[in-house]
């Protein structure tokens, strides 16, 4: 795998594995073809996930660093391998929504496909443990997860990425309905982790509403795999 040598792995989560490298600064971000849904009580395989959400993502990370979003991405090594910066993860998924889905939707008994007036970030708590629980920035600061300046650099930085990918996707007939974005810190400054990608984001066909993401799987659509083929076309991946 080019020149970069994977060495311990030093995390393994649902979709992905995290080996070290010759570099202590750096990290090979693996990606499975492993998916879940619903903190892992449903599994299952789609095939080449991984390699498509691994060129998806590269997309993705290199038009936010070429619009002042910092990330961990370096570069992506192989199909299935990105190098990334080591991150001290951040224990909040940040989600902004541009449309009502999902979770708000079952929350609030509101039916899915309203266009929101203006995004809304949410916070959840980042364990599988306890089902990554819904929480505030009293939370996250209170309880120290991270500092207030911290909290309102991932805000900021979450609604730059929404404001940055909603257009791109749109140019190439997909609403960006939703996405879940996590941060951590690289020498103490706040910067983009992780994946964007269906498995992370909800990407709906602009003019048929049809479903291009991971709910496809969640919910028994069907043609999971050609979801995640025409988005990674789509975008050029
Ligand atoms: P939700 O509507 O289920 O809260 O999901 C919001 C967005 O976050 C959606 O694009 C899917 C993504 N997401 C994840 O990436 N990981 C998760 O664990 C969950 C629950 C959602
Ligand atoms: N929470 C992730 C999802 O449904 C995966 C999981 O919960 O197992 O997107």
């Amino acid at each position: 795998m080019s020149d970069v040598e994977a060495r311990e792995l030093v995390y393994e989560g649902k979709a992905k594995k995290l080996f070290a490298t010759g570099d202590p600064d750096l990290l090979l971000q693996y990606f499975k073809d492993d998916a879940t849904a619903f903190n892992a009580k449903k599994r299952g395989t789609i095939i080449e996930k991984g390699v498509r959400n691994n060129a998806i993502s590269e997309v993705f990370f290199r038009l936010l660093e070429r619009e002042g979003v910092p990330t961990h991405f370096v570069r992506r090594l192989d199909d299935r391998h990105m190098l990334v910066k080591r991150l001290e993860i951040v224990p909040v998924e940040m989600v902004v929504r541009n449309v009502i889905a999902g979770s708000l939707a079952k929350r609030l008994g509101i039916e899915e496909g309203k266009a929101l007036p203006e995004p809304i970030v949410e916070f959840y708590y980042k364990s599988d443990a306890l089902d990554d629980p819904m929480i505030n920035e009293w939370h996250v600061r209170v309880l120290g997860m991270a500092t207030q300046a911290e909290i309102d650099r991932m805000v900021e930085l979450t609604l730059k990425v929404n404001a940055v990918l909603r257009p791109f996707v749109a140019e190439r007939g997909i609403v960006l309905v939703d996405m879940k974005l996590e941060f951590g810190r690289h020498h103490g400054t706040i910067i983009l982790g992780d994946e964007i990608c269906p498995d992370t984001c909800r990407f709906w066909d602009s003019s048929s509403g049809e479903k291009l993401d991971k709910d496809r799987f969640r919910r028994d659509l069907g043609r999971v795999e050609e979801a995640y083929e025409e988005i990674a076309r789509r975008v050029g991946a």
